[in-house]
């Protein structure tokens, strides 16, 4: 079974473009994202392009914060300020990475939690580990989603995660671990100092696969009849496309699909979810507010 993203993100896109045309009717105001983007790293900007436009699909406001590469610190925490107490925006994101010179933890750190549609202050994530109401992460969220409107259930299944980013991995593995569907799983959290990793991931029932390497999960790493949930977004050489290159998974889909009871492809498995996630967090701001 191919666990299709794109249309599940539609679909809760519809849901969410209903739930506007409600409170617009009501008289209340549209949901309103922000989203600070800084210098041209081609890939944010195509990732904050597809949220921008999320947003006028399904009817909420957004705005857009371009801020130049060379911008200070103390310029982007400023920018940073201004959305905290700006009362027309429900929630913002600062699109991550950020340049070199700029401290992504002050930055993240310096965001009003209650506006961290991201779910990336420690606040949030601290809520999160015990199990509190708070702003999940995107990216896990939208797993979580697609897992669920999928019927797949992972109550004392075991999961295996590869990569402990703060952004996913570590994330993903705590909320699979909780209490609770979806959740009630026992977890294995694997990385770059893990011994023998395909002797863990073939012991995986659901193998959830962000390492950020083209084609890292091959066959061998795969038990037949597993679910494979590929968080990669990577760019291989391609000289049949136009743009010289094609987007490809952390899983090597062609040699590992054939053994999986359900797979994410790439483009069009989690991506299209976390933004869908992003969206229903901003929902939930603007519904707080
Ligand atoms: N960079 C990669 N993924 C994300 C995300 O979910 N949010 C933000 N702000 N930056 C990212």
């Amino acid at each position: 079974m191919l666990l299709d993203g794109k249309s599940t993100s539609l679909a809760i896109q519809s849901e969410l473009a209903e739930a506007v045309a409600q409170r617009v009717a009501e008289g209340k105001k549209r949901p309103h994202l922000a989203a600070i983007l800084v210098g041209n790293h081609p890939a944010s900007r195509a990732y904050v392009g597809h949220k921008v436009k999320a947003c006028d699909r399904i009817g909420f406001e957004s705005t857009l914060v371009e801020l130049s590469e060379s911008v200070t610190e103390a310029a982007l925490l400023d920018s940073v300020r201004q959305l905290n107490e700006d009362d027309s925006v429900d929630g913002f994101i600062v699109q991550l990475p950020l340049p070199g010179h700029i401290d992504e933890q002050r930055i993240i750190e310096a965001i009003a939690p209650e506006k961290d549609v991201d779910g990336f202050h420690p606040v949030n994530v601290g809520r999160m580990t015990l199990g509190l109401p708070c702003f999940l992460p995107a990216t896990p969220a939208g797993i979580l989603e697609l897992l669920k409107r999928s019927g797949i259930g992972t109550t004392g299944k075991h999961v295996v995660v590869v990569g402990r980013s703060a952004i996913v991995g570590t994330p993903i593995s705590v909320l699979l671990s909780r209490s609770g569907e979806p959740g009630n799983a026992t977890v294995t959290l694997c990385h770059s100092r893990t011994v023998d990793l395909a002797s863990i991931t073939r012991q995986a029932d659901i193998l959830i696969a962000a390492i950020g390497k083209a084609h890292f999960i091959g066959e061998e790493h795969v038990k037949d009849g597993a679910v494979v949930v590929d968080v990669g977004i990577n760019h291989i050489p391609d000289a049949t496309k136009k743009s010289g290159r094609r987007m490809v998974g952390d899983v090597d889909f062609e040699a590992v699909a054939p053994k999986c009871s359900a797979i994410t492809p790439v483009p069009g498995g989690v991506g299209p979810m976390t933004i869908a996630a992003l969206l229903q967090n901003t929902m939930r701001a603007a519904a707080r507010g």
